[in-house]
């Protein structure tokens, strides 16, 4: 191959993937406004638990704002998370759940009557999996 060559599809490549990309991402903007949004039902000895353990921190009107950002539970029945982001949170749930590390260590020492049973922990674990399962194959 010369030198031309090899110089001159890669400008070419660069200029075609610049001129596409905005092109793309209207497309992809104009798909995700179309798409259906997914929400979760939470039956209620779940949502108990959620209450108890986790939405101080992990919903709208939370003021740790980190925690929102990470989870917002609300998101789950409000159609604003989209359907991988779902099952990303479910994932990252079931993650924290597995390894008993939320709610975090010091919220654990101040509230202990808000630190998860080991019932209440593999409830949860159980049905975070199940609906991160079903969300995968719809
Ligand atoms: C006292 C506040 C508080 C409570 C209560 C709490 N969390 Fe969190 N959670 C946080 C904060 C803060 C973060 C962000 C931590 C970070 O980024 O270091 C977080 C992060 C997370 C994450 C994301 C982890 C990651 O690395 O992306 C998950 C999932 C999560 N929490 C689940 C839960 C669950 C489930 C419960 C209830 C059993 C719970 N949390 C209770 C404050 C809380």
């Amino acid at each position: 191959m010369s030198k031309i060559v090899k110089v001159i599809i890669p400008i070419i490549s660069f200029i075609v993937f610049f001129t596409l990309l905005p092109k793309l991402e209207l497309n992809q903007v104009q798909s995700i406004n179309t798409k259906p949004s997914y929400s979760i039902l939470i039956p209620a000895n779940i949502q108990s638990i959620l209450d108890k353990s986790c939405i101080g921190c992990h919903s709208s009107d939370s003021k740790n704002f980190k925690g929102k950002m990470k989870l917002n539970l609300d998101h789950f029945t409000d159609g604003k998370y989209s359907k991988g982001k779902l099952i990303a949170k479910l994932r990252g749930m079931a993650k924290v759940l597995t390894k008993k590390s939320m709610p975090p260590k010091k919220f654990r020492a101040k509230y202990p009557d808000k630190v998860l049973t080991a019932q209440e922990n593999s409830v949860l674990l159980d049905w975070v999996k199940v609906q991160g399962h079903d969300l995968m194959t719809k």
